[in-house]
């Protein structure tokens, strides 16, 4: 295949969908609706702007009703909600986590912050999330159980959970990573931060093991400007993360005690606002995302390089990042199409650079990561905002 036909056919099957760019189609932005200005502007008017004030209290319950949890409990950022779900999943210093290499920064910076090492494995190559082969082999390689606490025979650590995470909002295989996760006796973590309003089985991402963590940063499809919340059907869990993410202050009116070395996590009222706005429409945001893919989809379908990734049929995705993903002889023209989709003003952007491949984490124990690897060379995520379809 000649590059200058793949180039052309790639920016005409983007344009199709994402329109023709009149400067930058950015890859994804929010969507505010007026009750945004409405909500901000109380927040604003009362004074009630940082960590008190009644919308922080209903975007938590707003987002339990949405996803099905029992608790939700909003915190600063969705990495800030991992490290407090790991901690209370029991993961200690100098334990081991094992999760995704191919996976955003802040998943491994989580587990480093409880100070525990994060273990790599690989992921598959339709859902692009921890398979649970690979994960199944690892821990037949490694694990040594004593008692009921497993250990990497390798290194002499306890594992203490495994992490999974949801790619581009695409629900990972869970039944399958529960039923290895629970012959070996360790907790399942969602970092669910990519995928709210993705559904497994029926079942809300994030819903799936003891704790999740899932993220409303700026580029996610609801976003409180910076923010993140811990989700779990445990009602002791809750109040712990609540009690440890707002400085392990006891209830007093006037005399601050605390009773635990604990973290100012706390959403503060006026990202609260901001979000749940957001979250009142957030059925009309995930219509206009499905629609968006579909179009992709379609679009794509004509293209020889390459193919849409799509929701796994046990599943129904978010679509928060459209992905195309070259073959695999290909992979030596991803850099030129990155370019020109840029060029051309269609914000694009490849895969992060896997986790096994950065400086701090080189070291860290894995298995073996071919298809992380070959993905990274392949995956190609384009413009995928709501607004593209939502005016
Ligand atoms: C997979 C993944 N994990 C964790 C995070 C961390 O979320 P935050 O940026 O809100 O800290 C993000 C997104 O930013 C993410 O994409």
């Amino acid at each position: 295949m000649i590059i200058s036909s793949i180039r052309d056919s790639v920016l005409q099957a983007v344009a199709e969908v994402a329109g023709t760019p009149n400067g930058t189609i950015l890859l994804h932005e929010p969507y505010f609706p007026e009750q945004a200005w409405t909500y901000v502007k109380e927040c604003l008017d009362t004074r009630w702007v940082s960590s008190a004030g009644k919308y922080v209290s209903e975007f938590e319950q707003r987002l339990a009703v949405i996803t099905g949890a029992k608790r939700a409990v909003a915190v600063v950022n969705g990495t800030a909600a991992l490290q407090v779900s790991l901690i209370l999943a029991g993961v200690h210093r100098d334990e081991e986590v094992i999760c995704p290499a191919l996976t955003f920064v802040a998943t491994t910076n989580a587990i480093s912050h409880c100070g525990a090492v994060p273990h790599f494995v690989d992921v598959c190559e339709n859902r692009l999330a921890i398979s649970p082969l690979a994960l199944e082999n690892r821990l037949q390689e490694i694990a040594s159980r004593a008692g009921d606490r497993v250990f990497n025979r390798e290194t002499g650590r306890r594992i203490g959970a495994v992490c999974v995470m949801h790619c581009f909002g695409h629900p990972a295989d869970l039944d399958s990573l529960a039923e290895v996760c629970n012959r070996y006796g360790l907790p399942l973590i969602e970092d669910a931060a990519e995928s709210l309003g993705s559904y497994y089985k029926g079942r809300h991402t994030g819903r799936h093991g003891q704790l999740a963590a899932v993220s409303f940063n700026g580029n996610k499809i609801v976003t409180t400007g910076g923010g993140g919340a811990i989700l779990t059907d445990r009602d002791d869990l809750a109040d712990r993360a609540k009690h440890l993410t707002t400085t392990a202050k006891q209830p007093h009116p006037w005399q601050f005690n605390h009773d635990a070395v604990a973290w100012n996590y706390r959403l503060p009222n006026l990202n609260a606002a901001l979000g749940l706005a957001q979250l009142e429409v957030m059925d009309k945001l995930l219509v206009a995302k499905r629609d968006l893919a579909h179009r992709y989809e379609q679009a794509f379908a004509r293209l020889e390089c390459g193919k849409f990734l799509k929701e796994p049929a046990d599943s129904q995705s978010n679509y928060w990042l459209n992905a195309l993903i070259l073959h695999p002889e290909l992979a030596d023209y991803q850099e030129e199409l990155l370019e020109a989709l840029n060029k051309k003003g269609f914000q694009s952007r490849p895969l992060w650079t896997p986790m096994h491949h950065l400086p701090m984490y080189g070291d860290c124990p894995q298995g073996e990561l071919s298809i992380t690897d070959s993905l990274f060379r392949r995956v190609i995520n384009i413009p995928s905002s709501a607004t593209l379809l939502l005016k």
